[in-house]
């Protein structure tokens, strides 16, 4: 997740790019750059870390330009570093890019054959190369003629030193909105960027492709016809803006599941063939093939996504796997050679804990992969390989959108394994990617149900503790359901298997207690039913997470919270997703800051 804006007008560009950038900082800050078309030249100016550092470089510079492009990266395709960061150029030709081209290496190689020398490690700069080997005089059709050779997602800005007046915009599976002005035209990733400069705008859909001037915009959709976009008026306040029309990050970030979704899995399976790709070393791949036992490690939410994945690989690889917390791990007397296979998942890539027991298997010879959010992180850098999860910066300290990707990395591996070791055959597998493809809509229908679950949170809000319930693949949900309101709610609950409630919780049980059940179709249903009927028994409260349909349930909970039918396995994206919604509704309703809840930190460098 990269955030890119555009400027044609009068005004001066670099102003306008760099506020713009300001608003879109939250999108990456890997590194930043512009691009300024000044008398028909382009200068670029690029710089690594944060927006601050661009600023710095060019405080001293008087730029005239009056057209430009501007990005601020979030590294994909390349470590963050000052040859990774955008603007791109080739000739006279520069763009900026967010997004993932899938099929680059291919197009890398025909271009390297046609004598272009590259200078970055990014997908971006094959973009930039390729329209300059299209450019007959057009940079509208070149960029159209490069899009139709991309596999992948992008928002893209484009601007040429030989047709100075204008900027192309093109966009697939990555936003990107128009800003209209009034002898200026503005594009950027997000409505923030540009709102102090325009209240009018256009949203581009997939496949779009536009020509801004200082006089308008021509739309072009993806067959190459012109074609009107409706225009819509903005009212949002700064506050609600920097969110995306949203009350806090962790809110949006909730809502950008489905999206997030889409871009980890991109470009990772073939529903024909049901094959399942990963970008491995040559070596770890066939050292894969011998592994007799996988060790997952790692903390809080990142370790409820390890004892999904448990559930995944055994079930489709048939390879035994253990789950630890990384700090009770580390200081164990390990038993790790190069048989094992050691998975680290860490979104932000550097909690200390889990680096360290990284080290030390890696040190006895065990194989490592880590599944990380922030690339180039030590635990990414450290690893034999890395499977970055695409989630984008996740802002919020309750982790949401990057356990969800966790999860569908894990459940992709799982199938990896599954496939190489034969345990998983290739119709099988077709049918889960088919229903795994399908997630991302079913979320849709789960955030829909938004306002449902703000009532039941406005019901019990107050209440002093929370019991949460599930077994197999909703087990972990049932923790991370309840290590959600206990972070940002300070409400104590408990996570626990449904079948262990008559060891020891069932006590806790009486008029008072709300107890969230899940309790979706599949193989642990009946018994999950009946552990509903044993709270009912003690008067508990039961707020069931059911599958659309199910009227049985629905005559014994007080509360039912429908979520759209889908295998077992995969049910647990939505359903975690029904519980992030409930904690975050409760802290908001109590008043608490809800991104930054007291005592917490985003990334615990610290044992
Ligand atoms: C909870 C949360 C934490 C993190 C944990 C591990 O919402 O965010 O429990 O999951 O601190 O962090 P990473 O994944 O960065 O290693």
């Amino acid at each position: 997740m990269c955030g890119i804006v555009g400027y044609i007008g009068s005004s001066k560009a670099s102003n306008v790019l760099l506020e713009g950038l300001s608003r879109l900082e939250y999108r990456g800050y890997d590194s930043a750059g512009l691009c300024l078309l000044e008398d028909g030249v382009i200068e670029i100016t690029r710089s690594v870390g944060k927006l601050v550092n661009l600023k710095e470089a060019v405080k001293d510079r008087d730029f005239k330009a009056t057209a430009g492009i501007g990005h601020t990266r979030w590294a994909t395709h390349g470590k963050p570093s000052f040859e990774n960061a955008h603007p791109h150029k080739s000739k006279n030709i520069s763009l900026v890019h967010n997004g993932i081209i899938e099929n680059y290496l291919l197009l890398k190689e025909k271009l390297t054959e046609k004598g272009y020398s590259f200078k970055s490690e990014t997908d971006t700069e094959v973009i930039a190369h390729l329209i300059e080997s299209l450019y007959e005089g057009d940079l509208l059709k070149a960029v159209q003629a490069a899009l139709a050779e991309l596999k992948g997602s992008y928002a893209l800005g484009v601007i040429s030193e030989k047709e100075p007046d204008k900027v192309i915009v093109a966009r697939k599976d990555s936003p990107l909105v128009l800003g209209v002005g009034s002898g200026e035209m503005f594009a950027a990733s997000d409505i923030p960027a540009v709102l102090s400069h325009t209240r009018t705008f256009v949203f581009l859909e997939d496949g779009d492709v536009a020509e801004i001037t200082r006089n308008g915009y021509t739309i072009y959709d993806a067959a190459g016809s012109a074609v009107d976009r409706e225009t819509k008026n903005i009212d949002w306040n700064p506050v609600m803006a920097e969110k995306a029309g949203y009350r806090h990050f962790m809110q949006k970030e909730i809502n950008e599941q489905p999206r997030a979704l889409i871009d980890t899995i991109r470009g990772k399976y073939s529903l024909e063939s049901g094959d399942v790709f990963f970008d491995l070393s040559k070596d770890l791949k066939e050292s894969l093939k011998d592994i007799t036992r996988i060790v997952i490690v790692a903390c809080g939410t990142s370790w409820h996504a390890g004892l999904v994945g448990k559930f995944y690989i055994e079930k489709f690889a048939r390879i035994p796997v253990e789950v630890d917390i990384a700090s009770e791990y580390r200081y164990r007397d390990l038993i790790a050679d190069e048989k094992l296979l050691f998975i680290a998942i860490s979104q932000s890539g550097e909690t200390a804990d889990t680096l360290s027991a990284m080290r030390m298997v890696k040190k006895m010879g065990a194989k490592v992969i880590s599944i990380c959010n922030v690339v180039g992180s030590s635990i990414a850098r450290e690893s034999h390989s890395v499977i970055y999860t695409h989630a984008g910066p996740e802002i919020g300290v309750a982790s949401t959108k990057a356990f969800t990707t966790q999860v569908a990395s894990l459940f992709l591996f799982a199938m990896y394994l599954g496939r190489q070791r034969e345990t998983m055959s290739a119709g099988e597998s077709r049918e889960f990617l088919k229903e795994l493809v399908g997630i991302p809509d079913k979320l849709e229908h789960v955030l829909r149900l938004d306002g449902e679950i703000e009532d039941l949170a406005k019901k019990y809000k107050d209440a002093s503790d929370f019991l949460y319930l599930g077994r197999n693949v909703n087990y972990p949900i049932a923790l991370e359901g309840a290590l959600k309101l206990k972070e940002i709610s300070y409400i104590h609950a408990e996570g626990y298997p449904a079948g262990e409630m008559k060891h020891g919780p069932i006590a806790l049980i009486d008029s008072e207690l709300p107890v969230f059940v899940i309790a979706v179709k599949g193989s642990v249903y009946d018994k999950t039913a009946s552990n509903v009927e044993e709270v009912k028994a003690r008067d508990g409260i039961v707020i069931a997470i059911v599958t659309e349909g199910d009227t049985e349930l629905a005559g014994k909970a007080d509360h039912i919270i429908e979520v759209p039918d889908v295998p077992e396995e995969l049910s647990v994206f939505l359903t975690v997703t029904a519980t992030q919604i409930f904690a975050y509704h409760c802290a908001n309703l109590l008043g608490l800051d809800v991104d930054q809840p007291r005592n917490l930190a985003k990334s615990v460098t610290v044992e």
